[in-house]
């Protein structure tokens, strides 16, 4: 038999190509994993559809209480009646942080109105957003008392608009029980209870100051709301956040649980509970159904756990824990660290993503996480959550056009044109979700010229606005 002989240059040269070979299968076994991810344009469309769907059944009377989708009517309607100037305290209540806020509703020459804020934020204890509703409302007083004592305003009685971002069935603006928390929330004895009561019971508590609560908006109303003194076509509010959920102006014929059929009213989807009657079953990954498992509410908001910053973190966290099982990251080992359930923040994805090219920021977010990547690990872990937050900005923008086409097909339009106020920090902070999200909604609503506008501090500005609203609506009625 001959014996090959290789030079040592062969060899070597031999062994580089070998690496680069199990490099590039490595990277195609990553890329299969990942392409469940992807979703393909006809697909968005049946997503919008079914959407689009379940929206009708909420709105019908007939339909409502099996709909998913739950479109609650929120009483604030389309005819404005100018407001009140003045002072306004403002809450904020539906992500980690607490917010209160005095907010001074002014007129100004230009622009008819003016806002001023001043806020404070409290982080809310984890025993108190698991607690029972009387701790978590306690806490919130508290926090109000706090904000008095520091801006000197104890002995007023202030008009107050609370931004309480759940989903509650409004018997009027401000008045409407909780139908179930979400996000993590869990106090027991809130659920099915007026919201409004529990928080003035909480005040009367204390019983160290006093507060006129005049109006409880969702958080996608307040951010509608504020854009929509910027900018008049502002009917539509959407929130990317620790949650996602949408409202938008209905015409009132559709919205039936509603008696009457002037004018429009604004509707709060809510959404985020798409898919709890099985509407995205063929969508739905091994790793979607570990987050839903193991959340405080197990198969529900099943659409708002494919998007939202609640659970984007750890969704990336369970991609990077199969690559390592399949051997293809971190020599197939986890550190302690990637292995515990939230771990992996939401605001990590963001971060990794806006890394510009030489790996410094995921290494050091990697590194913290008690692990040593290589400059491959670096790329793959970025593969991994392009591919989360990609999916969660289709997704999401799938949904946001069938509301606008709704919208124009509702009201019988050729062409729609037509403002969406948007806050949360996954679209605020994340790098890329909102341009591949603004593509998505365009591309999906052919007939719809669509403005973007970011609402700033939103949902304080909001509840105020529309206190000054309602507070007018009172003084009109009482002088009737
Ligand atoms: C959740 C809530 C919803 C809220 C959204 C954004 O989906 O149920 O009411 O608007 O989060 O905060």
């Amino acid at each position: 038999m001959k014996m090959i002989r290789i030079s040592p240059r062969q060899a070597l040269k031999m062994r580089a190509l070998r690496r680069r070979s199990s490099i590039v299968e490595r990277v195609l076994m990553v890329d299969q994993i990942l392409s469940e991810f992807r979703l393909e344009r006809e697909e968005l469309k049946e997503v919008m559809r079914r959407m689009q769907r379940e929206m009708d059944r909420g709105l019908r009377m007939e339909t409502h209480d099996e709909a998913s989708v739950k479109m609650l009517p929120t009483y604030v309607r389309s005819t404005p009646e100018g407001s009140e100037v003045g002072d306004f305290l403002a809450l904020d209540l539906g992500g980690t942080n607490f917010r209160v806020m005095l907010v001074k509703v002014g007129e100004d020459e230009e622009r008819g109105w003016k806002v001023e804020t001043k806020h404070r934020m409290y982080s809310i204890p984890e025993d108190a957003m698991t607690g029972t509703a009387e701790m978590l409302f306690d806490y919130i007083a508290e926090c109000i008392s706090d904000f008095l004592v520091k801006h000197n305003l104890k002995h007023k009685k202030l008009p107050l608009g609370f931004t309480f971002s759940f989903p509650v069935r409004h018997e009027d603006i401000d008045k409407g029980i909780l139908l179930n928390w979400t996000k993590g929330f869990k106090a027991s004895g809130a659920e099915g209870n007026n919201v409004v009561g529990l928080l003035r019971d909480a005040i009367k508590r204390r019983g160290d100051f006093e507060m006129d609560v005049v109006a409880m908006v969702n958080d996608t109303v307040a951010t509608m709301i504020s854009c929509y003194y910027e900018d008049r076509s502002c009917e539509v509010g959407m929130i990317v956040g620790t949650g996602c959920n949408a409202c938008y102006m209905e015409e009132m014929r559709t919205v039936e649980l509603v008696e009457g059929d002037e004018g429009r009213m604004c509707v709060n989807t809510e959404w985020g509970a798409f898919g709890d009657n099985g509407e995205l079953e063929e969508f739905r990954l091994e790793y979607d159904r570990k987050v839903d498992e193991t959340s405080l509410n197990p198969g529900q908001q099943l659409y708002e756990k494919l998007i939202s910053g609640k659970y984007m973190g750890e969704l990336v966290r369970l991609v990077l824990l199969k690559l390592i099982n399949e051997n293809l990251l971190f020599q197939g080992e986890a550190s302690e660290l990637l292995k515990t359930r939230g771990s992996f923040e939401t605001r990590f994805v963001s971060q990794i993503e806006s890394d510009s090219g030489d790996r410094k920021q995921i290494y050091n977010i990697l590194t913290t996480l008690g692990v040593l990547p290589s400059e491959l690990d670096c790329d793959i872990v970025r593969l991994a959550c392009e591919s989360v937050s990609t999916r969660a900005a289709h997704m999401c923008g799938a949904g946001l056009a069938g509301i606008i086409n709704s919208m124009r097909e509702h009201r019988n339009q050729e062409a729609l044109k037509i403002t969406v106020g948007v806050d949360g920090s996954v679209y605020k902070l994340h790098p890329c979700f909102q341009d591949k999200f603004h593509n998505i909604v365009r591309e999906l609503t052919p007939r719809c010229d669509i403005t973007f506008i970011h609402s700033e501090e939103g949902s304080g500005r909001g509840a105020a606005l529309i206190s000054a609203v309602a507070c007018k609506m009172a003084a009109s009625m009482l002088s009737q």
